[in-house]
């Protein structure tokens, strides 16, 4: 296969959120905030640190925000302007001038593969990104970057992987594979397995929200057939091209924070906050002092 550039990212963006209602309700849970910054952002920039320059977000009912959020907005930059903010000008001009963002509706939310299908026509006959905006992954390499230069090793689809001890690897698919010879990061899959109960689990290594995958993946997704609820899983479309193309497993380097998930929404915030210059500091205090 000949490589190509990895050049369009998808941000799947259009579930519905219900481990959040009832923030949810009204608001994506995609743009609940991480300190001061949307999930989706943390998304979007790590795209573009990994050299995406065409960003495709997939929306529905209810998600105009996340458009509103990456537009301009001229009412506030003059208020900012006005009032000498310069600083805050910066960070709001900066949002909408960050990338080529084109959205997409999934007009029913019926499961990532279902999601991911409705970027067919954007995204055409080359390999392309999936960022999963609730997995935030903190790493001193982006981890898109770290997939994206594997992918230009091995010209096929990287699943980004992580190890899970314990029952809660029944949350994720499952990969069934091993190291290969000549990269210990990257493991070649034989097979994988959605949402395993703990003893048929084939590994600890669990897909995390991050994927490269070559075109081939949007026939197969049309062939997948719609599990419980008619969602079409983007893990069986997966399974399906492992029997045409390779499909490695990767192992970044990093931390990842499910913050799709309350606990792991609150863990990432304190994590953020401690890091942050400004909060730090003063947070890190007020921690100390907090009565556990
Ligand atoms: P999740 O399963 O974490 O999101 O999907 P969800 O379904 O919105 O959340 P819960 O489980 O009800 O709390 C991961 C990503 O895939 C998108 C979601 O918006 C989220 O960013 N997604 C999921 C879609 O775009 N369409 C779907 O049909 C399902």
């Amino acid at each position: 296969m000949t490589k190509q550039k990895i050049r369009k990212a998808v941000f799947p963006a259009a579930g519905m959120g219900t481990r959040f209602l009832p923030a949810t309700k009204s608001m994506p849970k995609e743009m609940l905030p991480l300190v001061d910054k949307p999930l989706i952002q943390y998304g979007v920039e790590e795209a573009i640190a990994a050299g995406c320059t065409e960003i495709i977000i997939v929306t529905g009912r209810g998600k105009n925000t996340i458009e509103d959020h990456f537009d301009r907005s001229p009412e506030l930059e003059a208020s900012l302007e006005a009032r000498g903010k310069t600083a805050l000008l910066e960070v709001a001009r900066s949002v909408s001038s960050l990338a080529h963002i084109t959205y997409t509706r999934q007009s029913e939310a019926l499961g990532l593969g279902h999601a991911v299908l409705q970027t067919k026509q954007l995204v055409g006959n080359e390999p392309f990104a999936v960022i999963l905006p609730d997995d935030l992954v903190d790493a001193k390499t982006p981890c898109l970057k770290q997939m994206v230069e594997a992918f230009e090793e091995t010209g096929a689809s990287i699943l980004g992987s992580e190890i899970i001890e314990g029952p809660s690897i029944s949350s994720y698919g499952v990969l069934k594979c091993s190291p290969s010879s000549w990269d210990a990061r990257l493991l070649a899959i034989d097979d994988m397995v959605e949402k395993p109960k703990f003893e048929d689990a084939p590994s600890k290594n669990a897909i995390i929200g991050r994927y490269i995958l070559t075109p081939r993946i949007f026939e197969l997704i049309e062939k997948v057939t719609p599990g419980a609820g008619g969602e079409l899983q983007l893990t069986d479309a997966i399974r399906a091209l492992l029997k045409y193309e390779k499909v490695y497993g990767f192992t970044f380097e990093g931390k990842r924070h499910d913050a799709g998930d309350k606990l792991g929404f609150l863990k990432a915030t304190v994590e953020f906050a401690l890091k942050r210059d400004d909060l730090g500091p003063q947070f890190r205090e007020w921690l100390k002092e907090f009565p556990l």
